[in-house]
C-alpha cells in the first residue's frame, strides 16, 4: 500500500535507507553527522515544497521516494528512492516512482531529474526502463561514504527528443533494444528479419556505441509522456569526399506510439544537428510502401529511385527499396 509519509515513520525510514546502504561497501550511514532530517522527512520536503512517500506492507515501510521543485527552475528532483530487498522486482519500485512523476508533472515539471550513487547499478538499470537517461558529469559529495553520483533525468510530458552521448546511449542499450525488437515484431524493414532475439538487438547497440563516442555516428531518443519510444542515428562516417552528406539510419518508433509526431519530432532534430554540423545533403533508404514512405514524403524529402527486390520481407519475398535525399539549409 503506498500513502503519504509521515515524520512519525522515522524509525521506518532510517532502517530501511541503512539497510540499503549496507548493501554496498564503503557506504556509511551517519544518522546525526549526515542524514538528521531522516528523523523529519516530511516536514523536511514540505518546506521545499516536495512531497513524500512510503510503501508499507503489514505495518513496516518496505518503500519511499520523494520528489521536490528545483528553485528557479522548471525541472523537479527525485530523491530517496527505496525499496526493501525482498521487494524488488514486485513492481513496488516502479509504483513508487511514478506515484512521484505524477505529482511532479501535475505541478507542472518539464524534467525530472535525479542523482544515483555511481555504486547503485541495479537503480540504474530500473531508472533506464522507466525512461530515464543517464547525461552529465558526475558529482562529488564529499561525505563519509565517498559518494560519486551520476545524474539522469527525462521529459515529463508530451513528445520530446534528445541527443545522447555514448555514455548515456550505453545506459540506455536496453530500452533501445526493446524498441527495435518490438519495430522488427511488428514487421518493419529495418535490417533484420524477426523474430530478432533481444540479445542480437542489445548487441546491434552495443556495436554503434563506440562510432558513437567517436563522433561517427550521432543518436537521438524519443520520449512520449516520459516514456522512451523512438530513436534515430545519423552516420556521419562518410567518405573524404563527401564531407557535406550524411545517413539516416534506424529511425524507429515503437509501434504503441506512432502517429503522435515523434518519428517527425527525431527528424526535425537530426535535420537541426546535421545542419550545425554542415551535412546539408542527407540520405535515406526505406522499404516501399511503409509507414516511413509516407512520412519522408511528409517532410519534405525527394525521391531518388527505387530498386525491386532489394530486400526481403519477414516471409521471404523480395521488396523494393525507395531512396530519399534531403538537400537542408540554403544548399
Ligand atoms: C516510420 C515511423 C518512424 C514513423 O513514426 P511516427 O512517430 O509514427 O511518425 P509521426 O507521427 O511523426 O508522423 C509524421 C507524419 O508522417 C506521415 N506518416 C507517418 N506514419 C504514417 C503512416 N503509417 N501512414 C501514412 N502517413 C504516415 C504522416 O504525414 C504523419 O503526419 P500525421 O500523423 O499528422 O498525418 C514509424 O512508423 C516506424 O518506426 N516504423 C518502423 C520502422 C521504420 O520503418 N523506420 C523507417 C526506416 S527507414
Amino acid at each position: 500500500m503506498l500513502r503519504a509519509g509521515r515524520d512519525s515513520d522515522a524509525a521506518g525510514f532510517i532502517a530501511l535507507i541503512s539497510t540499503c546502504w549496507a548493501e554496498y561497501p564503503g557506504c556509511v550511514f551517519d544518522l546525526d553527522g549526515e542524514v538528521p532530517e531522516l528523523r523529519a522527512l516530511a516536514s523536511y520536503f514540505a518546506a521545499q515544497e516536495g512531497a513524500l512517500w512510503v510503501a508499507e506492507e503489514a505495518g513496516a515501510v518496505v518503500g519511499m521516494v520523494a520528489v521536490h521543485p528545483l528553485p528557479g527552475t522548471p525541472d523537479w528532483e527525485i530523491c530517496r528512492m527505496y525499496v526493501a530487498a525482498d521487494q524488488r522486482g514486485t513492481g513496488v519500485a516502479a509504483a513508487l516512482l511514478g506515484t512521484a512523476e505524477a505529482h511532479a508533472r501535475q505541478a507542472g515539471a518539464e524534467v525530472i531529474r535525479l542523482w544515483s550513487d555511481t555504486r547503485f547499478t541495479r537503480a540504474h538499470r530500473f531508472y533506464a526502463k522507466l525512461g530515464y537517461v543517464r547525461q552529465g558529469p558526475i558529482r562529488v559529495l564529499n561525505d563519509l561514504s565517498n559518494s560519486l553520483e551520476f545524474p539522469f533525468f527525462k521529459p515529463a510530458r508530451g513528445v520530446a527528443v534528445h541527443q545522447l552521448d555514448a555514455s548515456a546511449a550505453e545506459h540506455v542499450e536496453k530500452p533501445l533494444a526493446d524498441i527495435l525488437v518490438a519495430c522488427v515484431g511488428a514487421g518493419a524493414s529495418v535490417s533484420f528479419l524477426p523474430p530478432l532475439n533481444a540479445e542480437t538487438a542489445r548487441g546491434f547497440w552495443r556495436a554503434s556505441l563506440a562510432d558513437i563516442a567517436l563522433d561517427r555516428k550521432a543518436i537521438w531518443v524519443a520520449w512520449a509522456d516520459g516514456a522512451l519510444v523512438g530513436t534515430v542515428t545519423l552516420d556521419l562516417a562518410t567518405p573524404p569526399n563527401q564531407p557535406h552528406r550524411a545517413e539516416v539510419a534506424k529511425l524507429l518508433v515503437h509501434p504503441a506510439a506512432r502517429r503522435r509526431g515523434v518519428g517527425q519530432a527525431l527528424m526535425a532534430a537530426l535535420e537541426a544537428e546535421a545542419l550545425r554540423r554542415g551535412r546539408r545533403l542527407l540520405t535515406l533508404d526505406t522499404r516501399a510502401g511503409d509507414a516511413g514512405e509516407a512520412l519522408y514524403r511528409a517532410l519534405g524529402w525527394q525521391e531518388a529511385g527505387r530498386i525491386p527486390g532489394f530486400a526481403l520481407n519477414a516471409d521471404g519475398t523480395p521488396c523494393a527499396t525507395v531512396f530519399f535525399y534531403k538537400q537542408i539549409g540554403d544548399a
